[in-house]
């Protein structure tokens, strides 16, 4: 039978703390059949659809949206932690389960009317994504697909911080 995926993850019983099931994707990116199919299958989300650009998060974002950005031929934008773009920039803070985090984009990364597919490693509250959903579309962007690799499905993410959005993810597991 052939690899799948899931196969790929690997699961940590109480990291970081007791009690939380931590899904690792450092497994799917490390096995070169479980990248290219992660990459692959986040490609084919879009598969079809008129899209101008991909946008992924610091860090885990970057190393599944560059790739698909490149097998697509479109260009990548990053969603870099406060502090490390040297130009122009638009912020959100978000909320983490301990304290907040603040995100950034170049001003001029997204021009009006671009219409956008976000990529991140995993989806759990969907406070992060929400978070460039805002400064995309406050920059004029439209979000037309969002592609995880990992949901936690027990955060409810995609009826509730992403709710009426496209959001779609290879992988989904019960817990939060
Ligand atoms: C993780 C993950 C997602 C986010 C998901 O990033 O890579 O970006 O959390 O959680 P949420 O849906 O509740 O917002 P993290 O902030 O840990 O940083 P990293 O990508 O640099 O590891
Ligand atoms: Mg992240």
């Amino acid at each position: 039978m052939s690899k799948k995926l899931e196969d790929c993850v690997t699961t940590i019983p109480d990291f970081p703390k007791p009690g939380i099931m931590f899904r690792d994707i450092t497994t799917i990116i490390s096995d070169p059949e479980g990248f290219k199919m992660a990459v692959d299958q986040l490609c084919d989300m879009v598969k079809g659809m008129d899209i101008d650009i991909v946008v992924g998060s610091e860090s885990r974002g970057f190393i599944f949206g560059a790739p698909v950005a490149y097998a697509l031929g479109k260009g990548f934008v990053m969603a870099r932690k406060k502090g490390k773009l040297p130009r122009e920039t638009i912020s959100e803070t978000y909320d983490l389960e301990y304290g907040s985090a603040t995100l950034e984009m170049h001003k001029d990364s997204i021009r009006p009317g671009m219409k956008v597919f976000l990529v991140d490693d995993l989806v759990a509250t969907g406070g992060t994504t929400a978070a460039i959903i805002k400064m995309v579309e406050k920059l004029g962007g439209k979000v037309v697909k969002i592609g995880f690799v990992m949901e936690l499905a027990g955060f409810d993410a995609k009826n509730k911080a992403l709710k009426g959005y496209d959001v779609e993810s290879l992988i989904s597991y019960p817990g939060n």
